[in-house]
């Protein structure tokens, strides 16, 4: 029994070990969606606090997210999340992606699909009121792509 204990600590500590990449992409203004949209404060609020630890490399790391095996869940839905819709980089999208990553936006966050719900649990400012949603949709329905 002992050993088997000792093994279990051994390997927990061992994965400890492994590097995570937490290093964020200095942000670049002039390509940041809500620089580039001028997004109106209470809006800009909601995408911080909701959707940017996922979808921009504004990342902020909670402790627990220094904590294998976590930390490689939170990594791989960041790499996911940026991956599908990254702010950060929003003046790089042509004007399909751009359409494309506006239409999904409204239709996930309707739908509640987004933010992640096991998102929700550790950060409950992400837990979106019905009005709160209903203004982050109007906002996307009303962008002027260009
Ligand atoms: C905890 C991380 C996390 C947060 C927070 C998060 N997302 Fe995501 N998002 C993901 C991941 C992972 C994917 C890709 C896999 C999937 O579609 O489930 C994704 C996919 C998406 C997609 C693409 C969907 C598609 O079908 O291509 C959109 C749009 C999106 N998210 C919008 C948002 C918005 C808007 C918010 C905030 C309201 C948000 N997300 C918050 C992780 C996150």
């Amino acid at each position: 029994m002992k050993r088997i204990i000792f093994w279990i600590a051994a390997v927990f500590l061992g994965i400890q070990l492994i590097p995570v990449d937490r290093e964020n992409k200095p942000v670049d203004r002039s390509q940041n969606f809500v620089d580039i949209n001028k997004t109106p404060e209470d809006i800009k609020v909601i995408l911080k606090n909701t959707c940017y630890d996922c979808h921009s490399n504004e990342t902020e790391y909670p402790t627990y997210s220094y904590i294998a095996p976590i930390s490689w869940t939170i990594k791989d839905h960041i790499n996911e999340g940026r991956k599908h819709l990254n702010f950060s980089e929003w003046g790089s999208y042509n004007k399909d992606l751009k359409e494309n990553a506006i239409e999904k936006t409204i239709s996930t966050v309707e739908s509640q699909e987004m933010p992640l719900p096991s998102y929700i649990g550790y950060h409950p400012k992400a837990n979106l009121t019905t009005i709160q949603r209903k203004a982050l949709e109007k906002y996307f329905k009303n962008q002027d792509i260009k």
